[in-house]
């Protein structure tokens, strides 16, 4: 611990809800001349120290961005390799993370995954439903635009008329419904794009990018970005 007086500005807000678009695990790899695939391992690795320290600043809705419908167009090879992680990280995570208190929300299509990773992913919903010490939504083969697709056709199937479709309304066909809005949006790996992340959800919410890659944003990146979400509020 450092102490207060060198410690610099420190964090006067803290977002209910954080949203991270973890990117650039990719250039962290080739950096180190390893394979890609490396770099989401690492990326993976990373989500457990970041969500253990928004548990300690009070976050308590974490959404990550881990795939996007956008990123089936990437290299079959890369595809599976990002399938096969997930699935192995909620064989080998589950259990700690329901011991630690963790929600685990999907926002995202079902549709389009193994079925084998489809019945991984409700199971981990299932076990976590109940669990409140910080809810993890992990946005994987989600878009945003495919989510007010989804909405609108849902709202068109339950015959809502024209008149009763409101924001309300709409917000609570989302995969989010459940969550408030997100306050922050980080995006790691330097870039000013929201990418389809939380389009509908974000409208409000302050945005913060950094140059660092995922896999090195640490507990100490997030207080940066915590500080500067004080300072803007
Ligand atoms: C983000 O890292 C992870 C996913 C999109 C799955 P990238 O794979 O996009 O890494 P860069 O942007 O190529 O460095
Ligand atoms: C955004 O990163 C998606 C995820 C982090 C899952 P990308 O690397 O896929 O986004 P673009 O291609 O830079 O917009
Ligand atoms: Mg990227």
């Amino acid at each position: 611990m450092s102490n207060q007086a060198d410690a610099g500005p420190e964090i006067t807000a803290t977002p209910y809800h954080l949203g991270i678009i973890m990117d650039g695990n990719g250039r962290w790899a080739k950096a180190r001349g390893l394979p890609r695939a490396a770099g989401h391992q690492a990326g993976v690795d990373n989500i457990k120290r970041i969500l253990e320290h928004c548990v300690q600043r009070g976050v308590k809705v974490l959404s990550i961005y881990a795939f996007s419908t956008e990123n089936w167009g990437r290299p079959p090879e890369e595809v599976s390799g990002l399938m096969r992680l997930l699935g192995l990280t909620i064989q080998r995570q589950l259990n700690e993370l329901h011991k630690n208190g963790v929600r685990i929300l999907h926002s995202g299509r079902l549709e389009g995954i193994h079925p084998q990773l489809q019945k991984q992913i409700l199971h981990a919903l299932e076990v976590t439903r109940n669990n409140e010490r910080i809810t993890l939504n992990v946005a994987f083969n989600y878009g945003g635009r495919a989510e007010i697709v989804d909405a609108v056709r849902h709202i068109i199937r339950d015959g809502v008329r024209p008149e009763d479709l409101t924001e309300q309304v709409l917000s609570s066909y989302l995969y989010t419904a459940d969550l408030p809005d997100p306050d922050l949006i980080v995006r790691t790996g330097g870039e000013w794009r929201l990418s389809n992340f939380l389009i509908w959800q974000a409208a409000y919410a302050e945005y913060y990018t950094t140059p660092t890659f995922w896999p090195e944003f640490d507990e100490n990146e997030l207080d940066k970005a915590l500080i500067e979400y004080g300072q803007r509020e």
